[in-house]
């Protein structure tokens, strides 16, 4: 039986979401091309090229393993996926400045969007690797989220999330390596990306310092095909460098 290559693209409407489904959808290598987002309908941009699928779902834990269910039911093969879920600010959040700035409510809010729901669907994914091809999955971190590299303070709800995402998915990799000796766990660090979740603070980053998001959807790709399977997570930027822990 010939088996399908697919990829899966979780937050397919955000930023860089959005730009990691368009380079998919040109890249013949794919097959199918899944889509997960809490936006119901797919942007127009997309087209139809017979490759996209896309699937709604609320990020809680019964519509993760609902998605995942039905992607089985699809025989989807993973060759390729990339989880972008995050938050860094919203109407009711916004980066902590100070400790003062820190409320339950954000804590719980930015940790569930940034570790929360990506561990949920690695948890979940598990059903859908391939028996046989490899599988690389690029779930989206944070610089930020280093504590050695962190000297300057502040953010810490995003920083603490990104943090525990890291190490969800450090813990999570050591398991897998046991029974998906085929499957590869990248934490990636894009770089300032222009979205809506780093426009409110742009004009800090000099011109050359913010990437387009097509930019860092090709990087990724890249990096994705170039790295070893070797039972470990990575964390690396965009230019594929290793951040430390
Ligand atoms: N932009 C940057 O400069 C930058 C830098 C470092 C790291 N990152 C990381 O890159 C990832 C993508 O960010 P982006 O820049 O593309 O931001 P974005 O345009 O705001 O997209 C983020 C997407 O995450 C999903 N999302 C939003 N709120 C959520 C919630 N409460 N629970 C679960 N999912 C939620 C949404 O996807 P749907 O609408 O499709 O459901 C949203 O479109 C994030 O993890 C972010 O932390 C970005």
């Amino acid at each position: 039986m010939i088996t399908s290559r697919d990829a899966l693209v979780v937050a397919a409407s955000g930023g860089i979401g959005a730009a990691i489904v368009r380079t998919m959808l040109n890249d013949p290598s794919l097959d199918r091309i899944f889509a997960v987002s809490s936006v119901p309908k797919p942007p127009q941009e997309f087209g139809n090229n017979g490759k996209l699928t896309w699937m709604y779902c609320d990020y809680s834990a019964m519509k993760i393993a609902r998605t995942v269910n039905h992607l089985l039911s699809l025989d989807c093969n993973l060759v390729m996926g990339a989880i972008c879920n995050g938050i860094l600010h919203d109407d009711a959040v916004q980066p902590e400045k100070r400790i003062d700035d820190i409320t339950e409510e954000s804590l719980r809010k930015v940790f569930t969007a940034n570790a929360v729901v990506p561990i949920l669907w690695i948890k979940e994914l598990k059903q859908v690797f391939p028996k046989r091809d490899i599988c690389k999955i690029a779930i989206l971190s944070a610089r930020v989220g280093s504590i050695s590299d962190n000297k300057l303070g502040g953010w810490y709800s995003y920083r603490a999330s990104k943090s525990a995402l890291n190490m969800l998915l450090k813990t999570s990799a050591i398991e897998l390596n046991r029974k998906f000796k085929n499957v590869k766990l990248i934490s990636f660090h894009p770089g300032t990306t222009d979205t809506k979740l780093s426009r409110p603070f742009q004009s800090s980053v000099s011109r050359d310092k913010l990437f387009p998001t097509t930019f860092v959807a090709t990087k990724l790709m890249d990096l994705m095909r170039k790295t070893d399977v070797d039972g470990e997570l990575s964390f690396l930027d965009w230019a594929g460098v290793p951040i430390e822990w």
